[in-house]
């Protein structure tokens, strides 16, 4: 039997160092790839951040949280609507994933993510990041140009409601479309929104509508919508309008020279 001297023995042991040295060499200009920063993040599509990011699509909740608790014994309140669907999944398969996510939506990577900074997440923070790269404080996203269009408040004091929805709807005939077959009907002609869908769902359903206007506010404020000129549309604009942009986006906007 040959034994292996020490000189054998060296180098295989450097192997392991070799290989994490490389490994996080890789990391490193992985983490700092410049598509996700400004400019080159704007373009970026799906199917390059996933190239590194197939984690996003394929990782699951816990089923049970470090206290215990099962994941299929909590339930939202929107949770228990005809407009859910399946079983708890990830915030991430439930804006790309989910057959709601899909048939009403179109976000891309790129629509929430704008660039962040992984060194402080802080703008100004230091020499590298004095521009205003367009995100917030600690956060990865700007939740008022993101989640704030689908999770604010229902603002029932611009339409002139008597209430809150959950004490109106049944006023109503618990239809968003009652008022708005006629009402801001230029809307949602988008391109991170399937606006075709959006309409024949929430007619069916005022819950697909409330969903994205109230039914998942996670936030106290509401979105200062785009007014979309309609036909129908008074010459007066409210006080609360004045301020308002008349047409969406620019970077979203379908365009709409066919409509009106
Ligand atoms: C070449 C591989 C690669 C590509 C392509 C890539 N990423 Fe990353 N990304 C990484 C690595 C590595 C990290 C660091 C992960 C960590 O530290 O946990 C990272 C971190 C992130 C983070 C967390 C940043 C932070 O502040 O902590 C986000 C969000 C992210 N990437 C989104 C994206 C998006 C969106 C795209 C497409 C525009 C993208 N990535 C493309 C490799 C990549
Ligand atoms: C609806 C908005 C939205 C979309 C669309 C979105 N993300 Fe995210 N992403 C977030 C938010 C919010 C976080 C959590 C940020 C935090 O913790 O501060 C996040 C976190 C991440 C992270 C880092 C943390 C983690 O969970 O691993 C990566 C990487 C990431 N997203 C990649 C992607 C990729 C790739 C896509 C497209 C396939 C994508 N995201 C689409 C909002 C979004
Ligand atoms: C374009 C509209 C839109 C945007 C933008 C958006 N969401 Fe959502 N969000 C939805 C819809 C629709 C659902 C329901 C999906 C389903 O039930 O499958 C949802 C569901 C959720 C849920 C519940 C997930 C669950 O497991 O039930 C959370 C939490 C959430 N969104 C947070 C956010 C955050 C945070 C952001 C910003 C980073 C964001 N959303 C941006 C439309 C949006
Ligand atoms: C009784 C009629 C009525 C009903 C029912 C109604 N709305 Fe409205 N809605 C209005 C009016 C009026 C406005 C303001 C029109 C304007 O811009 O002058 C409005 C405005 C809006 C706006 C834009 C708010 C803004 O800040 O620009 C959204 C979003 C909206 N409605 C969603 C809904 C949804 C979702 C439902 C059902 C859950 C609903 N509405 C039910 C009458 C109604
Ligand atoms: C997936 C989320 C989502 C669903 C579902 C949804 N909306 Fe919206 N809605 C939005 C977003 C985001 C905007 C802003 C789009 C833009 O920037 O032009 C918007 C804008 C509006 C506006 C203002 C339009 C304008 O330009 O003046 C009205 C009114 C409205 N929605 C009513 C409804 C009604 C009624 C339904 C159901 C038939 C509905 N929404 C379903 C996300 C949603």
């Amino acid at each position: 039997m040959r034994i292996i001297g020490l000189r054998h023995l060296v180098p295989l042991m450097l192997l392991p160092l070799v290989f994490s040295v490389t490994a996080n060499e890789d990391y490193q200009a992985a983490k700092w790839d410049p598509i996700h920063f400004q400019p080159a993040i704007d373009s970026a599509t799906n199917e390059q951040c996933l190239e590194c990011h197939l984690e996003i699509l394929i990782r699951k909740p816990l089923k049970t949280s470090p206290a215990g608790v099962k994941r299929s014994d909590t339930e939202a309140w929107y949770q228990t609507l005809n407009s859910y669907a399946g079983e708890q999944e990830s915030f991430h398969y439930r804006h790309l994933q989910s057959q709601l996510a899909r048939q009403v939506m179109n976000l891309q990577c790129n629509f929430c993510h704008r660039g962040s900074d992984p060194r402080e997440e802080a703008p100004a923070s230091h020499a590298d990041n004095q521009d205003d790269s367009g995100y917030n404080l600690r956060k990865m996203v700007d939740v008022e140009k993101t989640c704030l269009r689908c999770h604010g408040q229902y603002d029932y004091k611009v339409m002139n409601l008597p209430g809150p929805w959950h004490e109106t709807r049944d006023m109503f005939n618990d239809s968003c479309t009652l008022c708005h077959q006629t009402i801001r009907t230029n809307r949602h002609k988008v391109s991170y929104l399937h606006p075709g869908n959006i309409e024949y769902l929430g007619n069916k359903d005022a819950d697909v509508c409330y969903g994205c206007h109230g039914g998942r506010s996670w936030y106290q404020t509401s979105f200062p919508y785009p007014r979309n000129s309609w036909p129908g549309i008074s010459d007066t604009i409210p006080e609360w309008a004045k301020d308002r942009p008349t047409q969406s986006e620019a970077r979203y906007r379908l365009d709409t020279s066919a409509d009106n």
